[in-house]
């Protein structure tokens, strides 16, 4: 019906003319300025296609196996796979090969090129969701289920695994490190990383929920978002591929992925409304997803080195991120933009966690330094300079303004809110024997969590142990 009616308002016209009445231009003279009236592949793209491309790509020839003459066709893509992705432009090899300047490669091979105008279209239609028509509603994006909740209730419990589906587990042949862990601060729950797969359990009974696969590799970051409904999950293999997934914390599902790197993602977090990801990149770059539809919202080039942490405060008004070479940022947390450089650290920086009032940000360096910062002005409010000798490797607060440290000295360090040294842990010789490292090597801690009950520290270790600590 919907196709009926927008065929019969509105004829089918040629890509110049269609320009001219394009609600995208905007006319002067006050009226018929419907800005707001969706591309769609009836009334916009499909006269462009038709006009330019069906000689080769329609009913009769279809080169490279695509025919760009009707819509099913066209999102379904050529022999070589999809040519359009929803909400993603910039990743649709139809507008790499409009754009393209290699010979060979442009479409239409002959003849001039579109014009930047009906491509700006063809972006505009692929980024607000591949509408065929008028009376549609946008296309499935690659993010599709995924909606943010506003953590308004502070008060109620957050979500607890149930039934996760099983799978089989990889086996490592030698110890595998335990890269990545997270609490949520709502629920008893905790997730730590294995190769290919994310383990969840309960951090005081230590009982298992079970675990979700992640085929994409080793998950070097894992957060829970502020709600604790969902957990990120970033890494990827080494030099070949990077991306963050959400996942419900409930059902283990896969609601959204966002991000693909050449490299698997070694820092990244979700904003406290969890409409935004960020994630930091060995290209040395911050880059800002939108969660509902996967598309790049902000890019921050300000580091000149791998991008090690990233993290927003609780409240959302801040991102801060780091770097290897000790430098700090912090950010508007919305939209990237520049407030305040922090610099102490004289070597990597490897963690940043912000306290829950999103006050203060703490930041730990391979220098064997820790620090906590006044938001308001990048005061270094305290220092510890040999928090861990030979380097910090993670920090984290806990609820009560706590922060767990960890280092290359073996020791895992409580803090006090004022930044004293509250309580030290220490992995024994009896379980460094335990975790066939090789002779000689020590077994190390890698990284830390504070359970949301504010009182247990859970560490992992490089064996691939886990190991938890009550304090005060
Ligand atoms: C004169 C014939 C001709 C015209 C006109 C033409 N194409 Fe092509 N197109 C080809 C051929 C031939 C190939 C295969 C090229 C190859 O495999 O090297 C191709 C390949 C493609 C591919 C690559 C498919 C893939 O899997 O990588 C896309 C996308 C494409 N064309 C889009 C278009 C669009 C859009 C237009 C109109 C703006 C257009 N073509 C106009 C002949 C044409």
């Amino acid at each position: 019906m919907n196709f009926l009616l927008s065929h019969l308002s509105l004829p089918v016209l040629s890509a110049a003319v269609l320009l001219a009445s394009s609600p995208y231009v905007c006319a002067d003279d006050g009226k018929e300025k419907d800005t707001d009236k969706p591309v769609t592949y009836e009334d916009h793209v499909f006269p462009i296609l038709k006009k330019n491309c069906a000689t080769c790509h329609g009913d009769g020839k279809q080169e490279a196996g695509l025919n760009l003459a009707n819509y099913a066709n066209t999102i379904k893509g050529s022999g070589g796979g999809e040519i359009v992705v929803a909400g993603r432009s910039s990743a649709s090899r139809l507008i790499e090969v409009l754009t393209s300047t290699e010979d060979g490669e442009r479409m239409p091979p002959d003849g001039d090129p579109l014009s930047p105008e009906v491509i700006e279209l063809i972006k505009k239609w692929i980024d607000s969701g591949l509408r065929e028509n008028a009376g549609s509603s946008v296309a499935e994006m690659r993010t599709l289920g995924f909606k943010a909740t506003t953590p308004t209730d502070e008060a109620g419990p957050g979500a607890v695994p149930v039934n996760l589906s099983t799978f089989p587990s990889v086996t490592t042949l030698r110890p595998y490190p335990l890269l990545a862990i997270a609490a949520s601060s709502r629920a008893p729950v905790v997730a730590t990383s294995g190769y290919g797969e994310i383990k969840l359990f309960d951090p005081t009974t230590h009982s298992s929920y079970g675990a979700i696969p992640f085929p994409e590799g080793e998950p070097l970051v894992l957060t829970f978002s502020r709600s604790g409904r969902l957990l990120l999950a970033a890494g990827g293999k080494p030099v070949q591929s990077g991306s963050v997934v959400l996942f419900d914390v409930a059902t283990g599902k896969r609601l959204a992925s966002v991000g693909d790197e050449p490299d698997a993602i070694m820092a990244a977090d979700i904003s406290p409304d969890e409409k935004l990801v960020a994630i930091g990149c060995t290209s040395r770059l911050v880059k800002l997803f939108s969660t509902e539809d996967g598309s790049l919202k902000a890019t921050i080039d300000k580091h000149t080195d791998w991008v090690t942490a990233v993290a927003f405060s609780p409240d959302g008004k801040y991102l801060a991120t780091a770097d290897r070479i000790g430098n700090i940022h912090i950010w508007d947390g919305k939209s990237g933009g520049v407030i305040l450089p922090l610099s102490e650290h004289k070597k990597s920086v490897r963690a940043l966690s912000w306290r829950s009032d999103s006050g203060v940000v703490a930041s730990c360096s391979e220098d064997g330094t820790v620090v906590w910062w006044d938001v308001k002005d990048g005061w270094p409010l305290a220092n510890r300079p040999n928090a861990h000798t030979d380097g910090v490797l993670d920090c984290q607060f806990g609820p009560n303004g706590e922060l767990a440290t960890c280092g290359r000295d073996g020791t895992v360090k409580i803090w006090s809110a004022e930044g004293n040294e509250l309580k030290k842990f220490t992995i024994t010789a009896e379980e460094t024997a335990k975790s066939q490292l090789p002779p000689g090597v020590q077994l190390l801690p890698t990284r830390v969590a504070v359970a949301s009950d504010g009182s247990t520290v859970l560490v992992g270790d490089t064996a691939g142990n886990l190991h938890s600590w009550k304090f005060p």
